[in-house]
């Protein structure tokens, strides 16, 4: 399987990607920012680097076209959002439906959108954690493949709680990319997401921390 990954910044889940030595080929690495170091992490790791700033287009179309371009030329099979910062045009999602993937870092279907960990403690939730899902226009819906779920302690901080969620994207999100490149994820009519030929072993739920 061929992926194209997006970013935005610091690059902590594409390194888990690469890190979990997944049997994919990371084609590319998009940033729509030019500093991010996630780019530098790429590049260190032999892989080919991009930076589009969405900063020089006029409009949010004419800078998901050109991204849509860019991703074309590799020909992906699929592309990951590990971190990707920039709401997505219709025209984008619907050009890659089925083939993109994004992690966030909330149990959707709460906390869609940003702040997500400030949001979880000012609720006084108790379960917190990180979503895999497929994408669809709705922000932050979409057919869920793998979920973390970890506790919010009492003492926590938005960047406590940001630092235990993290690890564990660390984790769901390779697992989540193996399953989709060995062909087991099954998105049904209803929208939900059956893990093919799943032992018991296997869970799309992880309890983290
Ligand atoms: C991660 O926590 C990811 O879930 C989140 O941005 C962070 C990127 O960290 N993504 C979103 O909020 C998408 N809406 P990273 O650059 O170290 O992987």
């Amino acid at each position: 399987m061929k992926l194209v990954v997006l970013i935005s910044g610091r690059g902590s889940n594409l390194n888990a990607i690469l890190d979990a030595a997944l049997p994919v080929e990371i084609a590319a690495v998009i940033s729509n920012r030019p500093t991010a170091d996630g780019l530098t992490l790429a590049r260190r790791r032999g892989i080919a680097t991009h930076a589009l700033d969405h900063t020089q287009y006029p409009n949010r179309a004419d800078f998901d076209a050109a991204l849509m371009a860019l991703i074309d030329n590799y020909q992906p099979d699929g592309v990951v959002l590990a971190g990707y910062m920039r709401i997505l045009t219709d025209a984008f999602v619907e050009h890659y439906s089925g083939r993109l993937i994004n992690i966030h870092p909330s149990l959707l279907p709460s906390f869609p959108g940003i702040h997500t960990h400030a949001r979880a403690l000012a609720e006084g939730v108790r379960v917190h954690g990180c979503t895999v899902h497929f994408v669809t226009p709705q922000l932050d819906h979409g057919p869920i493949i793998v979920q973390a779920a970890v506790p919010v302690r009492a003492d926590d901080t938005p960047d406590s709680l940001a630092a235990r969620v993290l690890a564990a994207e660390h984790q769901v999100l390779p697992q989540a990319i193996r399953w989709w490149a060995a062909g087991r994820l099954v998105v049904q009519n209803d929208g939900r997401v059956n893990l093919r030929d799943a032992d018991g072993s296997e869970q799309a739920l992880l309890i983290y921390g």
